[in-house]
């Protein structure tokens, strides 16, 4: 089956071509980080005015590198959430008006749900499996039993891992999204220069917080005479993301070892980082454990990666029809009760 997937939960508009959920003709992403980039974060209507003007050259773009037409595209799979409301409605609208006037189904996504079958596209992974999911939005633990079938084991009861990264580069001066700077920086520092706080690692839990190495950041900042620069910037970098790291991937195997599961993907934006991957890596081949990582497109908010999901709701007829509408606030354990 030849599905056509839209994602624009946020800032990028992406369409993508992907046949029988496994392989992806085309995946094309327009950023908007330019336009938020001045603001130090997404600015809601903004974003939505830019997907409205993005959408429908994105979709001709991914259908032309995919050497396909309309005609060729027997269903539609689109996020339906979590997302920003007014960016969610511009790929629903698209999504339902192309389903509407080609006659074909179509289906709605969850965002995260996207994010954790992405490995898929790309090599075999067994269920059940664990799933880190980090992103701007998003830090959770899932148990992966099969399509549409997650048990949520942990979140974060405050910052998301990738807002926390942000958050610190914002403070340190290196611009928004700050993520993958940091983790440039930190490449060269020294991770142990600066202790950091590791919140929630010893409680009895799957949950996560971020505000307070944030905070800590903040005070770090604020104790210094001058800008933190050169050497000493490297260092504040490594040590603040050794501290997120970590805490990520203690928990992350711990869960696995209390759940019994063999295999774990790491998912979403911060799964594109260098320290996460190495210390997760080392961790799970300690104990024995396979770790998984989409590679950093299908990392980032992509569409390709809505096609596993998509192509299997699709093939089982399981169809929305033309209400449907935005879920912004929408726990993955919920999707299987409202796919309709
Ligand atoms: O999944 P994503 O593209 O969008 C959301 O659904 O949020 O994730 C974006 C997040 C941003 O917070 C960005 O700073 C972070 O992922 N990110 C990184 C790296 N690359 C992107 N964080 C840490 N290290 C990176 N290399
Ligand atoms: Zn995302």
């Amino acid at each position: 089956m030849l599905v056509l997937t839209i994602e624009s939960s946020c800032d990028e508009t992406s369409a993508a071509v992907v046949r029988d959920g496994q392989q992806v003709l085309a995946n094309i992403v327009a950023s908007q980080v330019d336009v938020h980039a001045r603001y130090g974060g997404v600015v809601p209507e903004l974003a939505s005015r830019k997907h409205m003007q993005a959408i429908s050259v994105v979709i001709d773009e991914a259908l032309e590198k995919a050497g396909v037409t309309l005609d060729d595209i027997e269903g539609i799979a689109v996020t339906r959430g979590p997302g920003l409301v007014g960016a969610l409605l511009v790929g629903l609208a698209t999504a339902k008006a192309l389903a509407f006037a080609r006659n074909i189904p179509l289906v709605g996504v969850h965002h995260m749900e996207g994010h954790i079958l992405a490995p898929l596209l790309e090599q075999e992974v067994a269920f059940p499996y664990l799933a880190l999911a980090v992103s701007g939005g998003h830090s959770h633990l899932y148990r992966v039993d099969g399509i549409g079938r997650y048990q949520i084991l942990g979140r974060t009861l405050d910052d998301a891992a990738g807002e926390a990264f942000d958050k610190v580069a914002k403070l340190l001066g290196l611009g928004y999204p700050g993520g993958a700077v940091v983790d440039r920086l930190a490449a060269e520092g020294d991770p142990a220069a600066i202790d950091f706080p590791r919140p929630l690692l010893h409680k009895d839990n799957f949950d996560f917080s971020f505000s307070g190495i944030k905070t800590a950041m903040l005070y770090h900042v604020k104790a210094q005479s001058g800008p933190i620069q050169g050497q000493q910037l490297k260092d504040v970098a490594a040590s603040f993301q050794q501290a997120v790291v970590e805490v990520l991937c203690k928990k992350t195997l711990r869960a696995a070892r209390q759940f019994d599961l063999q295999r774990i993907v790491v998912a979403g934006g911060v799964a594109c980082n260098k320290g996460l991957r190495r210390m997760m890596a080392e961790m799970a081949a300690e104990q024995g454990r396979e770790v998984f990582f989409p590679s950093p497109a299908l990392c980032q908010d992509n569409a390709a990666m809505l096609g596993v999901a998509g192509n299997a709701y699709l093939e089982q007829g399981l169809c929305a029809d033309l209400d449907l509408n935005a879920r912004v606030n929408w726990p993955l354990d919920q999707v299987g009760a409202t796919l309709d």
